[in-house]
């Protein structure tokens, strides 16, 4: 079997390295390398994270100070531990850059970006906070040691640490699956930690670690995976926790909102008490209340956002609206009035005197229980959309984004 370093393990890109020095790349893993964690013979570990193959994107529910958007949890790192749950820190203090925003800016100005919203340090110094998480977690994960490099260009093993762990956070948005539970961060109400841990568990399929500070608070969620192949090109398998960590109480968990947040209470329709036409389920939704933008994703991907007259745009600035509970919902309001849904079409404009009643389903607003909107067409330039509620060639979604 293939041993550390052997060609077998590993196929160096000749033709790369070769193309340019600029395009210097990682060397590529076979398909069937082994899972972290799980081999059973020795292996490359450029293509088999060890002794750190238990990866843990980890997060943060930060309220005091506040950090990151009021609907989103924050990024706090991506550790390699072992797989009992110890872990090796400050692996190479040689590597310990402290230019992390200017090889960001220089290697991947996309994640920067990302990062200066959703990774974010409590005490506002996100560059340290950032260089903290590299210098004792990043340099220890094997498959991002130089040699693993074809033609290393220093630094680029950081590009794809924060490449690497801004992508795996993407794929959990904690805000999203206990909204979409109806857990949703409140002064008032307290969650059992079992509604919490099944609310993450359901998109997950494995539990993750939660945690909480010494008044209960949740302010930490730990989400652990396997990988196949290496960090920067290979695939994340979602795994139970090794190792403990989970710090809250079973019942009276607080999620507090942030601060100055915008997002939400829980509203429970009334139960049908004997009158033939009130419902006889219960209905959850979020409630939207204060400023934010509404963004337009199509085809699975963002794409432009709502503009003051209601139509959708995709090249210029968002407009700010405003969302003010009432009844079961919320209204919307721009800067050029009021929202509606008039004609099939949503319309902003200072000649709406009724405003309609909108919700939120946890992912996006919903209008009438669908959150399916309609354009006739994706816009280009300075085209704006009219949006619709009913069927027309293009779908979209629309989903609050506070501020
Ligand atoms: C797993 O791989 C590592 C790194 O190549 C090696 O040191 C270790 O002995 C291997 N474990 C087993 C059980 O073969
Ligand atoms: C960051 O610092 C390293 C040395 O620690 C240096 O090699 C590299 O050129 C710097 N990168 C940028 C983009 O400034
Ligand atoms: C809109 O959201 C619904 C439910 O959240 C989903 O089923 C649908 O695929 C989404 N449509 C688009 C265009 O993203």
């Amino acid at each position: 079997m293939a041993l550390s370093r052997t060609p077998m393990a590993r196929y160096v890109l000749l033709s790369a390295a070769l193309a340019s020095s600029a395009m210097a790349t990682s060397v590529s893993c076979a398909a069937d390398a082994p899972l972290s964690c799980h081999n059973t013979t020795a292996y490359d570990t450029c293509c088999f994270n060890y002794p750190g193959g238990d990866m843990v994107l980890t997060q943060f529910w930060d309220t005091n100070p506040a950090t990151g958007p009021a609907n989103s949890w924050t990024v706090h790192g991506l550790w390699p531990d072992h797989c009992d749950g110890t872990y090796d820190s400050s692996c190479d203090p040689a590597r310990a850059y402290t230019n992390i925003t200017q090889i960001l800016q220089a290697g991947a100005p996309s994640t920067l970006e990302y990062m200066q919203v959703y990774w974010k340090d409590y005490q506002g110094n996100d560059e340290s906070f950032w260089e903290h998480e590299w210098g004792k977690h990043g340099t220890c994960i094997s498959t991002l040691s130089p040699s693993c490099y074809v033609n290393y260009q220093p630094t680029q093993e950081a590009v794809d640490f924060f490449t690497t762990a801004v992508s795996l956070f993407k794929t959990l948005p904690s805000y999203d699956w206990l909204a979409a539970a109806g857990i949703v961060p409140s002064s008032t109400t307290t969650y059992t930690l079992s509604a919490i841990q099944s609310a993450l568990q359901s998109h997950f399929g494995h539990p993750a670690v939660i945690r909480c500070n010494s008044n209960s608070e949740l302010n930490e969620l730990w989400y652990h995976f396997n990988v196949q192949g290496s960090v920067q090109t290979g695939t994340f398998h979602p795994v139970d926790p090794v190792g403990s960590g989970a710090t809250c109480p079973s019942t009276g968990v607080k999620y507090l909102p942030k601060p100055g947040g915008t997002v939400t209470t829980v509203v429970t329709s009334a139960t049908a008490t004997g009158t033939s036409t009130a419902p006889s389920s219960t209905a959850t939704g979020a409630v939207l209340s204060g400023k934010g933008y509404l963004n337009v994703v199509s085809g699975g991907s963002q794409n432009g956002c709502i503009i003051g007259a209601g139509t959708w745009y995709t090249t210029g600035t968002c407009a700010t609206f405003t969302a003010t509970p009432s009844g079961a919902g919320f209204t919307l309001t721009s800067s050029k009035g009021k929202c509606a849904i008039s004609n099939n079409a949503l319309t902003c404009a200072s000649s709406v005197t009724a405003a309609t009643v909108f919700a939120y389903d946890g992912a996006s607003l919903t209008y009438s229980g669908s959150s399916s909107f309609y354009a006739t067409a994706v816009p280009t330039g300075s085209t704006q959309a009219t949006v619709y509620t009913a069927s027309h060639a293009v779908a979209l979604n629309i989903t609050w984004q506070a501020q």
